[in-house]
Protein backbone atom coordinates (compact mmCIF):
# COMPACT_ATOMS: atom_id res chain seq x y z
CA UNK A 1 0.00 0.00 0.00
CA UNK A 2 2.51 2.56 -0.40
CA UNK A 3 4.18 4.10 -3.04
CA UNK A 4 7.39 4.01 -4.68
CA UNK A 5 9.14 5.79 -7.70
CA UNK A 6 13.06 5.52 -9.01
CA UNK A 7 13.98 8.14 -11.81
CA UNK A 8 17.77 7.80 -13.66
CA UNK A 9 17.67 10.75 -15.97
CA UNK A 10 20.13 13.01 -17.96
CA UNK A 11 19.21 15.79 -15.82
CA UNK A 12 18.13 16.17 -11.58
CA UNK A 13 15.73 13.59 -10.50
CA UNK A 14 14.43 15.23 -6.88
CA UNK A 15 12.04 17.40 -8.61
CA UNK A 16 10.69 14.74 -10.95
CA UNK A 17 10.95 12.36 -7.80
CA UNK A 18 8.92 14.83 -5.74
CA UNK A 19 5.98 15.23 -8.42
CA UNK A 20 5.96 11.66 -8.88
CA UNK A 21 5.34 11.04 -5.04
CA UNK A 22 2.60 12.94 -4.79
CA UNK A 23 0.76 11.66 -7.43
CA UNK A 24 1.16 8.43 -5.64
CA UNK A 25 0.30 9.67 -2.14
CA UNK A 26 -3.19 8.14 -2.10
CA UNK A 27 -1.33 4.98 -1.87
CA UNK A 28 -0.11 6.33 1.59
CA UNK A 29 0.46 8.65 3.59
CA UNK A 30 2.18 8.09 6.61
CA UNK A 31 5.41 8.99 6.20
CA UNK A 32 7.63 10.12 2.88
CA UNK A 33 11.70 9.89 1.94
CA UNK A 34 13.79 10.05 -1.27
CA UNK A 35 17.29 9.24 -1.60
CA UNK A 36 19.89 10.09 -4.64
CA UNK A 37 23.71 9.78 -5.49
CA UNK A 38 25.24 12.77 -6.20
CA UNK A 39 29.22 12.95 -6.26
CA UNK A 40 29.45 9.66 -4.98
CA UNK A 41 27.45 10.44 -2.32
CA UNK A 42 24.28 8.38 -0.65
CA UNK A 43 21.97 11.09 0.69
CA UNK A 44 18.31 10.41 2.28
CA UNK A 45 15.86 12.67 3.72
CA UNK A 46 12.90 10.94 5.36
CA UNK A 47 10.09 11.40 8.09
CA UNK A 48 6.38 10.89 9.79
CA UNK A 49 3.85 13.00 7.87
CA UNK A 50 2.37 13.97 4.81
CA UNK A 51 4.82 14.64 1.90
CA UNK A 52 4.28 18.50 2.07
CA UNK A 53 5.02 18.41 5.56
CA UNK A 54 8.32 16.17 4.62
CA UNK A 55 9.04 18.82 1.80
CA UNK A 56 9.09 21.50 4.11
CA UNK A 57 11.46 20.38 6.86
CA UNK A 58 13.39 18.21 4.90
CA UNK A 59 13.83 20.02 1.83
CA UNK A 60 13.88 16.43 -0.61
CA UNK A 61 13.73 18.94 -3.86
CA UNK A 62 16.92 20.26 -2.84
CA UNK A 63 18.62 17.04 -3.01
CA UNK A 64 21.20 16.85 -5.98
CA UNK A 65 22.01 13.88 -8.26
CA UNK A 66 20.49 12.38 -11.66
CA UNK A 67 19.60 8.98 -10.25
CA UNK A 68 17.07 8.59 -7.16
CA UNK A 69 14.20 6.27 -5.26
CA UNK A 70 11.35 8.34 -3.52
CA UNK A 71 8.84 6.38 -1.28
CA UNK A 72 5.45 7.28 0.59
CA UNK A 73 4.84 4.91 3.11
CA UNK A 74 1.12 3.69 4.72
CA UNK A 75 2.82 1.39 7.95
CA UNK A 76 2.69 -1.97 8.82
CA UNK A 77 5.41 -2.98 10.53
CA UNK A 78 6.87 -0.60 12.96
CA UNK A 79 5.05 2.68 13.92
CA UNK A 80 4.85 5.44 11.93
CA UNK A 81 8.36 7.66 13.04
CA UNK A 82 10.80 9.35 11.04
CA UNK A 83 13.53 6.00 11.43
CA UNK A 84 10.87 4.17 9.91
CA UNK A 85 10.02 6.10 7.06
CA UNK A 86 11.75 4.53 3.50
CA UNK A 87 14.38 4.62 1.78
CA UNK A 88 15.91 2.19 4.22
CA UNK A 89 20.01 2.22 4.04
CA UNK A 90 22.57 -1.06 4.63
CA UNK A 91 25.27 -1.16 7.34
CA UNK A 92 27.98 1.39 5.29
CA UNK A 93 24.78 3.57 3.66
CA UNK A 94 26.26 1.97 0.41
CA UNK A 95 22.90 0.87 -0.52
CA UNK A 96 19.29 2.21 -0.29
CA UNK A 97 16.05 0.54 -0.83
CA UNK A 98 12.52 1.27 -1.04
CA UNK A 99 9.55 -1.20 -0.49
CA UNK A 100 5.71 -1.71 -0.99
CA UNK A 101 4.58 -5.02 0.14
CA UNK A 102 5.38 -7.39 3.62
CA UNK A 103 8.54 -9.57 4.28
CA UNK A 104 6.79 -12.52 6.68
CA UNK A 105 10.08 -14.06 7.47
CA UNK A 106 11.95 -10.76 8.72
CA UNK A 107 12.32 -11.52 12.04
CA UNK A 108 14.51 -14.83 11.10
CA UNK A 109 16.53 -12.99 8.34
CA UNK A 110 17.06 -10.26 11.21
CA UNK A 111 18.26 -12.20 14.09
CA UNK A 112 20.68 -13.71 11.77
CA UNK A 113 22.03 -10.56 10.22
CA UNK A 114 22.29 -9.22 13.56
CA UNK A 115 24.32 -12.08 14.72
CA UNK A 116 26.03 -11.39 11.78
CA UNK A 117 27.16 -8.20 13.28
CA UNK A 118 24.79 -5.92 10.77
CA UNK A 119 23.09 -2.66 12.83
CA UNK A 120 19.67 -1.99 12.11
CA UNK A 121 18.44 1.63 12.93
CA UNK A 122 14.54 0.91 12.37
CA UNK A 123 11.79 -1.05 13.45
CA UNK A 124 10.63 -2.36 9.93
CA UNK A 125 10.20 -5.40 7.92
CA UNK A 126 11.92 -3.98 4.60
CA UNK A 127 15.47 -2.82 6.19
CA UNK A 128 16.34 -6.31 6.27
CA UNK A 129 16.06 -6.19 2.40
CA UNK A 130 18.87 -3.62 2.62
CA UNK A 131 21.09 -5.67 4.69
CA UNK A 132 20.78 -8.75 2.43
CA UNK A 133 21.07 -7.22 -0.74
CA UNK A 134 24.49 -5.73 1.03
CA UNK A 135 25.75 -9.54 1.52
CA UNK A 136 25.07 -10.39 -1.77
CA UNK A 137 26.45 -7.56 -3.48
CA UNK A 138 29.44 -8.10 -1.53
CA UNK A 139 29.77 -11.28 -3.11
CA UNK A 140 29.14 -10.38 -6.59
CA UNK A 141 29.59 -6.68 -8.14
CA UNK A 142 26.27 -7.15 -10.02
CA UNK A 143 23.50 -5.05 -8.39
CA UNK A 144 20.97 -6.59 -10.76
CA UNK A 145 22.12 -10.29 -9.20
CA UNK A 146 22.69 -9.28 -6.15
CA UNK A 147 19.25 -7.80 -5.79
CA UNK A 148 17.74 -11.28 -7.20
CA UNK A 149 20.15 -13.32 -5.02
CA UNK A 150 18.45 -11.20 -2.21
CA UNK A 151 15.15 -11.43 -2.99
CA UNK A 152 15.09 -15.49 -3.34
CA UNK A 153 16.05 -15.18 0.70
CA UNK A 154 12.20 -13.52 1.21
CA UNK A 155 9.25 -14.37 1.99
CA UNK A 156 5.56 -12.24 1.37
CA UNK A 157 5.02 -9.85 -1.13
CA UNK A 158 7.25 -7.11 -2.29
CA UNK A 159 8.09 -4.39 -5.15
CA UNK A 160 11.32 -2.66 -4.15
CA UNK A 161 13.50 -0.41 -5.90
CA UNK A 162 17.37 -0.31 -4.81
CA UNK A 163 19.95 2.44 -5.49
CA UNK A 164 23.33 1.89 -5.36
CA UNK A 165 25.89 4.64 -4.01
CA UNK A 166 28.86 2.89 -6.32
CA UNK A 167 26.55 3.26 -9.41
CA UNK A 168 25.08 6.50 -10.17
CA UNK A 169 23.71 4.68 -13.47
CA UNK A 170 21.30 2.54 -12.53
CA UNK A 171 17.97 1.72 -10.26
CA UNK A 172 17.27 -2.04 -9.64
CA UNK A 173 13.70 -2.99 -9.29
CA UNK A 174 11.92 -6.27 -8.23
CA UNK A 175 8.50 -7.75 -7.82
CA UNK A 176 6.63 -10.84 -6.09
CA UNK A 177 2.63 -10.17 -5.82
CA UNK A 178 2.90 -6.24 -5.63
CA UNK A 179 2.77 -3.88 -8.94
CA UNK A 180 5.92 -2.75 -10.34
CA UNK A 181 6.12 -0.74 -13.70
CA UNK A 182 8.85 0.55 -15.99
CA UNK A 183 8.42 4.07 -17.55
CA UNK A 184 10.03 4.48 -20.82
CA UNK A 185 10.85 8.60 -21.43
CA UNK A 186 13.32 10.44 -23.55
CA UNK A 187 16.74 10.25 -21.69
CA UNK A 188 14.87 8.98 -18.71
CA UNK A 189 13.47 5.27 -17.20
CA UNK A 190 11.34 5.18 -14.30
CA UNK A 191 10.16 2.24 -12.26
CA UNK A 192 7.37 2.79 -9.53
CA UNK A 193 4.31 1.08 -7.89
CA UNK A 194 1.64 2.89 -10.59
CA UNK A 195 1.80 4.84 -14.07
CA UNK A 196 0.74 7.66 -12.62
CA UNK A 197 3.75 8.39 -10.70
CA UNK A 198 5.54 8.92 -14.30
CA UNK A 199 2.61 9.70 -16.66
CA UNK A 200 3.66 13.26 -16.79
CA UNK A 201 7.42 12.24 -18.04
CA UNK A 202 6.35 8.80 -20.18
CA UNK A 203 3.20 7.38 -21.39
CA UNK A 204 5.56 3.89 -22.52
CA UNK A 205 5.30 1.61 -19.78
CA UNK A 206 6.55 -1.87 -19.68
CA UNK A 207 5.19 -4.21 -16.71
CA UNK A 208 6.68 -6.45 -14.93
CA UNK A 209 5.40 -9.87 -13.66
CA UNK A 210 5.47 -11.99 -10.87
CA UNK A 211 9.09 -12.84 -9.99
CA UNK A 212 10.85 -10.75 -12.45
CA UNK A 213 13.28 -8.09 -12.14
CA UNK A 214 14.34 -4.77 -13.99
CA UNK A 215 17.56 -2.66 -14.32
CA UNK A 216 16.99 0.42 -15.52
CA UNK A 217 19.47 3.28 -16.86
CA UNK A 218 18.68 6.05 -18.30
CA UNK A 219 18.15 5.09 -21.74
CA UNK A 220 17.85 1.13 -21.08
CA UNK A 221 15.99 -1.63 -19.63
CA UNK A 222 16.93 -4.94 -19.12
CA UNK A 223 14.50 -7.36 -17.25
CA UNK A 224 15.47 -10.93 -15.99
CA UNK A 225 12.81 -13.58 -15.79
CA UNK A 226 11.81 -15.66 -12.68
CA UNK A 227 14.81 -18.27 -13.57
CA UNK A 228 17.11 -15.47 -14.35
CA UNK A 229 16.80 -15.49 -17.82
CA UNK A 230 16.53 -12.25 -20.36
CA UNK A 231 13.48 -11.13 -21.31
CA UNK A 232 11.90 -8.60 -24.17
CA UNK A 233 8.90 -6.72 -23.94
CA UNK A 234 7.76 -4.26 -25.81
CA UNK A 235 6.23 -1.08 -24.84
CA UNK A 236 2.28 -0.70 -23.66
CA UNK A 237 1.12 3.09 -24.75
CA UNK A 238 -1.25 3.71 -21.36
CA UNK A 239 -4.03 6.17 -22.43
CA UNK A 240 -4.97 8.38 -19.32
CA UNK A 241 -5.12 12.33 -19.72
CA UNK A 242 -2.50 13.72 -17.12
CA UNK A 243 -5.29 16.34 -17.09
CA UNK A 244 -7.62 14.23 -14.98
CA UNK A 245 -5.10 14.08 -12.49
CA UNK A 246 -4.93 17.43 -11.23
CA UNK A 247 -8.09 18.95 -9.02
CA UNK A 248 -9.04 22.00 -11.39
CA UNK A 249 -12.01 23.98 -9.86
CA UNK A 250 -12.49 21.16 -6.75
CA UNK A 251 -10.97 21.17 -3.73
CA UNK A 252 -10.68 17.91 -3.07
CA UNK A 253 -9.77 14.84 -6.32
CA UNK A 254 -12.93 13.39 -4.37
CA UNK A 255 -15.55 15.59 -4.54
CA UNK A 256 -13.94 16.37 -8.35
CA UNK A 257 -14.65 12.22 -8.34
CA UNK A 258 -18.04 12.26 -7.53
CA UNK A 259 -18.44 15.66 -10.28
CA UNK A 260 -17.18 13.79 -13.13
CA UNK A 261 -19.29 11.04 -13.01
CA UNK A 262 -21.61 12.89 -15.34
CA UNK A 263 -18.97 11.50 -17.62
CA UNK A 264 -17.99 8.53 -16.62
CA UNK A 265 -20.90 6.75 -16.48
CA UNK A 266 -21.41 7.69 -20.04
CA UNK A 267 -17.44 6.48 -20.60
CA UNK A 268 -18.20 3.27 -18.91
CA UNK A 269 -20.64 2.47 -20.88
CA UNK A 270 -18.47 1.93 -24.53
CA UNK A 271 -17.85 -1.50 -24.24
CA UNK A 272 -16.68 -3.49 -27.00
CA UNK A 273 -19.84 -5.85 -28.15
CA UNK A 274 -17.67 -8.52 -28.99
CA UNK A 275 -15.80 -8.63 -25.69
CA UNK A 276 -19.37 -8.30 -23.59
CA UNK A 277 -20.83 -11.09 -25.53
CA UNK A 278 -17.89 -13.43 -24.67
CA UNK A 279 -18.37 -12.51 -21.51
CA UNK A 280 -21.86 -12.85 -21.10
CA UNK A 281 -21.51 -16.00 -22.85
CA UNK A 282 -18.51 -17.49 -20.62
CA UNK A 283 -20.97 -16.68 -17.41
CA UNK A 284 -24.36 -18.46 -19.77
CA UNK A 285 -21.84 -21.76 -19.66
CA UNK A 286 -20.63 -21.55 -16.73
CA UNK A 287 -21.02 -24.04 -14.08
CA UNK A 288 -20.78 -22.92 -10.31
CA UNK A 289 -20.38 -19.18 -10.60
CA UNK A 290 -18.82 -16.70 -7.92
CA UNK A 291 -18.63 -12.87 -7.73
CA UNK A 292 -15.89 -11.31 -5.62
CA UNK A 293 -13.95 -7.62 -4.84
CA UNK A 294 -13.63 -5.86 -1.18
CA UNK A 295 -15.27 -2.70 0.25
CA UNK A 296 -16.97 -1.12 -2.50
CA UNK A 297 -16.09 -3.07 -5.38
CA UNK A 298 -17.85 -6.03 -3.32
CA UNK A 299 -21.47 -4.03 -3.46
CA UNK A 300 -20.80 -3.85 -6.89
CA UNK A 301 -20.92 -7.36 -7.04
CA UNK A 302 -23.68 -7.82 -4.85
CA UNK A 303 -25.59 -5.95 -7.70
CA UNK A 304 -24.72 -8.15 -10.38
CA UNK A 305 -25.75 -11.38 -8.01
CA UNK A 306 -29.02 -9.49 -7.48
CA UNK A 307 -29.60 -9.37 -11.24
CA UNK A 308 -28.28 -12.68 -12.07
CA UNK A 309 -30.11 -14.14 -9.81
CA UNK A 310 -33.76 -13.07 -10.13
CA UNK A 311 -33.85 -11.65 -14.28
CA UNK A 312 -31.26 -14.26 -15.45
CA UNK A 313 -32.50 -16.89 -13.06
CA UNK A 314 -27.97 -17.83 -12.52
CA UNK A 315 -27.62 -19.03 -9.57
CA UNK A 316 -24.43 -17.45 -8.24
CA UNK A 317 -22.69 -16.01 -5.10
CA UNK A 318 -20.91 -12.88 -3.95
CA UNK A 319 -17.95 -12.90 -1.32
CA UNK A 320 -15.61 -10.72 -0.51
CA UNK A 321 -12.54 -11.61 -1.45
CA UNK A 322 -10.56 -12.02 1.39
CA UNK A 323 -12.88 -14.85 2.23
CA UNK A 324 -12.87 -17.09 -1.06
CA UNK A 325 -11.06 -19.48 -0.14
CA UNK A 326 -14.01 -20.31 2.94
CA UNK A 327 -16.23 -21.10 -0.80
CA UNK A 328 -13.80 -22.27 -3.07
CA UNK A 329 -14.63 -25.93 -2.60
CA UNK A 330 -17.23 -25.78 -5.10
CA UNK A 331 -14.25 -23.86 -7.96
CA UNK A 332 -13.02 -26.08 -10.15
CA UNK A 333 -12.65 -26.80 -14.19
CA UNK A 334 -15.84 -24.83 -15.73
CA UNK A 335 -16.72 -22.48 -12.88
CA UNK A 336 -16.24 -18.71 -13.00
CA UNK A 337 -14.87 -16.27 -10.78
CA UNK A 338 -16.31 -12.82 -11.54
CA UNK A 339 -13.75 -10.18 -10.00
CA UNK A 340 -14.45 -6.57 -9.58
CA UNK A 341 -11.48 -4.29 -8.61
CA UNK A 342 -11.29 -0.81 -9.04
CA UNK A 343 -7.62 -0.79 -8.89
CA UNK A 344 -6.55 -4.19 -10.03
CA UNK A 345 -3.83 -5.05 -7.46
CA UNK A 346 -5.76 -5.81 -4.15
CA UNK A 347 -3.97 -8.06 -2.33
CA UNK A 348 -7.39 -10.12 -0.95
CA UNK A 349 -8.89 -10.20 -4.50
CA UNK A 350 -5.65 -11.27 -6.37
CA UNK A 351 -5.35 -13.88 -3.87
CA UNK A 352 -8.77 -14.74 -4.40
CA UNK A 353 -7.83 -15.09 -8.14
CA UNK A 354 -4.80 -17.51 -7.32
CA UNK A 355 -7.34 -19.75 -5.69
CA UNK A 356 -10.05 -19.94 -8.30
CA UNK A 357 -7.42 -20.73 -11.06
CA UNK A 358 -5.33 -22.60 -9.07
CA UNK A 359 -8.90 -25.00 -8.84
CA UNK A 360 -8.90 -24.77 -12.93
CA UNK A 361 -11.77 -22.12 -12.80
CA UNK A 362 -11.64 -18.90 -15.54
CA UNK A 363 -11.67 -15.04 -14.18
CA UNK A 364 -13.55 -12.89 -15.93
CA UNK A 365 -13.02 -9.03 -14.49
CA UNK A 366 -14.52 -5.74 -14.54
CA UNK A 367 -11.29 -3.16 -13.97
CA UNK A 368 -10.80 0.25 -13.93
CA UNK A 369 -6.70 0.12 -14.52
CA UNK A 370 -5.55 -1.49 -17.48
CA UNK A 371 -2.34 -3.38 -17.64
CA UNK A 372 -2.72 -4.00 -13.46
CA UNK A 373 -2.21 -7.48 -12.18
CA UNK A 374 -6.02 -8.41 -12.02
CA UNK A 375 -6.41 -7.58 -15.92
CA UNK A 376 -3.15 -9.64 -16.71
CA UNK A 377 -4.34 -12.54 -15.05
CA UNK A 378 -7.60 -12.78 -16.39
CA UNK A 379 -8.82 -14.91 -18.76
CA UNK A 380 -11.14 -11.74 -19.68
CA UNK A 381 -11.34 -8.23 -18.79
CA UNK A 382 -13.84 -5.68 -19.33
CA UNK A 383 -12.68 -1.77 -18.12
CA UNK A 384 -14.51 0.73 -16.13
CA UNK A 385 -13.22 3.55 -18.43
CA UNK A 386 -13.39 5.71 -15.93
CA UNK A 387 -9.97 7.40 -16.03
CA UNK A 388 -7.16 7.41 -12.44
CA UNK A 389 -9.18 7.84 -9.48
CA UNK A 390 -7.35 9.08 -7.22
CA UNK A 391 -9.51 10.29 -3.49
CA UNK A 392 -8.65 6.63 -1.45
CA UNK A 393 -12.96 6.44 -1.35
CA UNK A 394 -14.08 5.10 -4.47
CA UNK A 395 -16.92 7.22 -6.12
CA UNK A 396 -16.72 6.91 -9.80
CA UNK A 397 -15.71 3.57 -10.11
CA UNK A 398 -18.77 2.28 -8.23
CA UNK A 399 -20.95 4.16 -10.79
CA UNK A 400 -18.93 2.65 -13.50
CA UNK A 401 -19.21 -0.96 -12.08
CA UNK A 402 -22.93 -0.20 -11.61
CA UNK A 403 -23.06 0.39 -15.55
CA UNK A 404 -20.79 -2.42 -16.51
CA UNK A 405 -22.31 -5.27 -14.14
CA UNK A 406 -25.40 -4.00 -15.82
CA UNK A 407 -24.29 -4.25 -19.37
CA UNK A 408 -23.15 -8.01 -18.98
CA UNK A 409 -26.04 -8.96 -17.07
CA UNK A 410 -28.45 -7.41 -20.34
CA UNK A 411 -25.90 -9.28 -22.15
CA UNK A 412 -26.38 -12.74 -20.31
CA UNK A 413 -30.12 -11.62 -20.97
CA UNK A 414 -30.01 -11.44 -24.69
CA UNK A 415 -30.45 -8.15 -25.15
CA UNK A 416 -28.82 -5.96 -27.24
CA UNK A 417 -28.05 -2.95 -25.68
CA UNK A 418 -28.85 -1.75 -22.20
CA UNK A 419 -32.09 -0.04 -21.80
CA UNK A 420 -31.73 3.63 -20.25
CA UNK A 421 -28.02 3.77 -20.22
CA UNK A 422 -28.39 6.20 -22.59
CA UNK A 423 -30.22 8.76 -19.97
CA UNK A 424 -27.76 8.47 -17.08
CA UNK A 425 -25.52 11.21 -17.69
CA UNK A 426 -28.78 13.43 -17.92
CA UNK A 427 -29.58 11.80 -14.81
CA UNK A 428 -26.16 11.81 -12.67
CA UNK A 429 -26.01 15.72 -13.49
CA UNK A 430 -29.61 15.91 -11.34
CA UNK A 431 -28.83 13.62 -8.62
CA UNK A 432 -25.63 16.37 -8.16
CA UNK A 433 -28.00 18.65 -7.74
CA UNK A 434 -28.95 17.28 -4.38
CA UNK A 435 -25.56 18.91 -2.85
CA UNK A 436 -27.14 21.86 -1.28
CA UNK A 437 -29.54 19.58 0.59
CA UNK A 438 -27.53 17.35 1.21
CA UNK A 439 -24.86 20.13 3.25
CA UNK A 440 -27.86 21.60 5.25
CA UNK A 441 -28.67 17.66 6.38
CA UNK A 442 -25.29 18.03 7.45
CA UNK A 443 -25.25 20.99 9.57
CA UNK A 444 -28.10 19.47 11.47
CA UNK A 445 -26.84 16.39 12.23
CA UNK A 446 -22.83 17.43 12.81
CA UNK A 447 -23.34 16.46 16.48
CA UNK A 448 -25.00 12.52 15.94
CA UNK A 449 -22.48 9.68 16.55
CA UNK A 450 -24.18 7.10 14.48
CA UNK A 451 -25.78 6.94 11.11
CA UNK A 452 -28.24 3.83 9.61
CA UNK A 453 -28.58 3.04 5.99
CA UNK A 454 -31.26 1.00 4.91
CA UNK A 455 -32.94 -0.17 1.54
CA UNK A 456 -34.31 -3.29 0.67
CA UNK A 457 -33.16 -6.31 -2.13
CA UNK A 458 -30.92 -4.18 -4.76
CA UNK A 459 -30.90 -1.17 -2.75
CA UNK A 460 -29.52 -3.08 0.11
CA UNK A 461 -25.92 -2.98 -1.13
CA UNK A 462 -26.60 0.59 -1.83
CA UNK A 463 -27.06 0.69 2.04
CA UNK A 464 -24.22 -0.45 2.65
CA UNK A 465 -22.10 1.23 0.17
CA UNK A 466 -23.65 4.54 1.62
CA UNK A 467 -22.63 3.01 5.31
CA UNK A 468 -19.08 3.04 4.35
CA UNK A 469 -18.19 5.89 2.17
CA UNK A 470 -19.80 7.80 5.84
CA UNK A 471 -17.42 5.83 7.83
CA UNK A 472 -14.19 6.46 5.77
CA UNK A 473 -14.46 9.47 5.20
CA UNK A 474 -16.00 11.17 7.91
CA UNK A 475 -15.16 8.74 10.87
CA UNK A 476 -18.97 8.85 12.02
CA UNK A 477 -20.09 5.27 12.86
CA UNK A 478 -22.83 3.72 10.52
CA UNK A 479 -24.57 0.58 9.63
CA UNK A 480 -25.96 -0.15 6.73
CA UNK A 481 -28.36 -3.25 6.46
CA UNK A 482 -31.39 -4.67 4.50
CA UNK A 483 -34.16 -2.70 6.44
CA UNK A 484 -36.29 -6.22 6.94
CA UNK A 485 -32.95 -6.82 9.36
CA UNK A 486 -33.55 -3.67 11.47
CA UNK A 487 -36.07 -5.57 13.77
CA UNK A 488 -34.28 -8.01 14.44
CA UNK A 489 -31.50 -6.36 16.67
CA UNK A 490 -30.48 -2.94 15.27
CA UNK A 491 -33.65 -1.18 16.01
CA UNK A 492 -33.02 -1.48 19.88
CA UNK A 493 -29.96 1.65 19.03
CA UNK A 494 -33.00 4.16 17.61
CA UNK A 495 -33.72 6.70 19.74
CA UNK A 496 -35.44 10.32 19.50
CA UNK A 497 -33.49 11.70 16.56
CA UNK A 498 -31.14 8.93 15.24
CA UNK A 499 -30.37 9.56 11.79
CA UNK A 500 -31.55 6.81 9.65
CA UNK A 501 -31.21 7.13 5.75
CA UNK A 502 -33.88 5.03 3.54
CA UNK A 503 -32.61 4.41 0.32
CA UNK A 504 -36.56 3.46 -1.09
CA UNK A 505 -36.86 4.00 -4.93
CA UNK A 506 -40.73 3.23 -6.53
CA UNK A 507 -41.09 -0.05 -7.39
CA UNK A 508 -42.15 -3.61 -5.89
CA UNK A 509 -40.05 -2.96 -2.52
CA UNK A 510 -41.13 0.61 -2.24
CA UNK A 511 -44.46 -0.78 -0.08
CA UNK A 512 -42.27 -2.67 2.58
CA UNK A 513 -39.41 -0.50 3.26
CA UNK A 514 -42.45 2.90 3.46
CA UNK A 515 -43.35 0.05 6.80
CA UNK A 516 -40.00 -0.45 7.79
CA UNK A 517 -39.42 3.27 8.13
CA UNK A 518 -42.58 3.70 9.83
CA UNK A 519 -41.51 1.29 12.55
CA UNK A 520 -38.23 3.16 12.90
CA UNK A 521 -40.22 7.11 12.90
CA UNK A 522 -42.49 5.29 15.77
CA UNK A 523 -39.60 4.91 17.80
CA UNK A 524 -38.25 8.58 17.08
CA UNK A 525 -35.78 8.14 14.05
CA UNK A 526 -35.40 11.15 11.79
CA UNK A 527 -35.72 9.66 8.23
CA UNK A 528 -33.52 10.74 5.57
CA UNK A 529 -35.31 9.51 2.41
CA UNK A 530 -33.62 8.86 -0.93
CA UNK A 531 -35.87 8.39 -3.43
CA UNK A 532 -37.83 9.21 -6.72
CA UNK A 533 -41.32 9.53 -5.04
CA UNK A 534 -41.84 11.60 -1.90
CA UNK A 535 -43.71 10.36 1.39
CA UNK A 536 -44.81 11.59 4.59
CA UNK A 537 -42.86 9.35 6.44
CA UNK A 538 -39.78 11.07 6.00
CA UNK A 539 -38.42 14.03 7.83
CA UNK A 540 -35.95 15.14 4.90
CA UNK A 541 -36.93 13.88 1.88
CA UNK A 542 -34.03 14.15 -1.61
CA UNK A 543 -35.21 13.35 -4.47
CA UNK A 544 -33.39 11.72 -7.08
CA UNK A 545 -34.41 11.17 -10.94
CA UNK A 546 -36.36 8.14 -12.06
CA UNK A 547 -34.08 5.57 -14.20
CA UNK A 548 -34.37 1.89 -15.23
CA UNK A 549 -34.39 0.12 -11.62
CA UNK A 550 -31.17 -1.30 -12.49
CA UNK A 551 -29.50 2.02 -12.37
CA UNK A 552 -31.31 3.72 -9.19
CA UNK A 553 -28.33 2.77 -7.53
CA UNK A 554 -25.98 4.99 -9.72
CA UNK A 555 -28.47 8.24 -8.91
CA UNK A 556 -29.12 6.54 -4.92
CA UNK A 557 -25.52 7.04 -4.27
CA UNK A 558 -24.52 10.32 -5.37
CA UNK A 559 -26.10 12.11 -2.82
CA UNK A 560 -25.15 9.38 -0.32
CA UNK A 561 -21.10 10.53 -1.71
CA UNK A 562 -22.11 14.05 -1.52
CA UNK A 563 -23.27 13.06 2.35
CA UNK A 564 -19.69 11.60 3.34
CA UNK A 565 -17.70 14.46 1.54
CA UNK A 566 -19.51 17.08 3.62
CA UNK A 567 -19.43 15.31 6.93
CA UNK A 568 -15.71 15.05 6.38
CA UNK A 569 -14.92 18.80 5.07
CA UNK A 570 -17.38 19.94 7.93
CA UNK A 571 -15.45 17.80 10.61
CA UNK A 572 -12.60 19.25 9.47
CA UNK A 573 -11.22 15.79 7.91
CA UNK A 574 -9.39 15.59 4.40
CA UNK A 575 -11.71 13.52 2.17
CA UNK A 576 -9.02 12.50 -0.10
CA UNK A 577 -6.49 10.88 2.47
CA UNK A 578 -8.84 9.55 5.25
CA UNK A 579 -7.05 8.56 8.22
CA UNK A 580 -5.68 4.99 8.44
CA UNK A 581 -6.26 3.96 5.10
CA UNK A 582 -5.10 3.68 1.98
CA UNK A 583 -6.20 3.67 -2.04
CA UNK A 584 -4.93 0.38 -3.23
CA UNK A 585 -4.76 -2.14 -0.29
CA UNK A 586 -1.92 -4.37 -2.19
CA UNK A 587 -0.94 -6.27 1.64
CA UNK A 588 -3.16 -9.23 3.44
C1 LIG B 1 -14.04 2.30 -0.30
C2 LIG B 1 -12.83 1.84 -0.94
C3 LIG B 1 -12.36 0.46 -0.67
C4 LIG B 1 -12.09 -0.26 -2.01
C5 LIG B 1 -11.47 -1.63 -1.74
C6 LIG B 1 -11.26 -2.41 -3.03
O1 LIG B 1 -14.34 3.59 -0.68
O2 LIG B 1 -12.24 2.54 -1.71
O3 LIG B 1 -13.27 -0.24 0.10
O4 LIG B 1 -13.31 -0.37 -2.67
O5 LIG B 1 -10.25 -1.48 -1.08
O6 LIG B 1 -10.41 -1.74 -3.90
P1 LIG B 1 -10.34 -2.15 -5.44
O7 LIG B 1 -11.66 -1.87 -6.03
O8 LIG B 1 -9.24 -1.30 -5.99
O9 LIG B 1 -10.00 -3.61 -5.47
Amino acid sequence: MCGIIGCVSEGPVSGILLDGLKRVEYRGYDSAGMATVNDGKLSVRKGAGRITDIERRKHLSALGGNVGIAHTRWATHGGVTDRNAHPHTSCGDTLAVIHNGIIENYIPLKTRLQSKGHVFKSETDTEVIAHIIEEEYGKRSDPLRATIAATRKLEGQYAIAVLFRDRPDVIVGARKDAPLIAGIGDGQMFIASDILAFIEHTDKTVFLDNQEAALITKDSLKILGADGRELSREPTQVAWELSNISRTKYAHHTLKEINEQRQTVAAAAVQDPAKLAAFAGAIRKAGTIFITGSGTSYHAGLLMKSRLNHEAGIRCDTVVSGELKEHSAFLGKGSVLIVLSQSGETADVLEAVKEAKGRGAKVLSIVNVAGSTLSRESDQTLLLNCGPEVGVAATKSFTAQAVVVNMVVDAVLGRKRSEGVEELPKAVEEALKTERQIKAIVQKYMDRPDFYFVGRGYQSPVALEGALKLKELSYIHAEGMPASELKHGTLALIETGTPVVVINPSGENHADTLSSSEELRARGADLIGISDVEDRVYKHFVRVPRVQPKFMPIVEVIPLQLLAYHFAVAKKRDPDYPRNLAKSVTVK
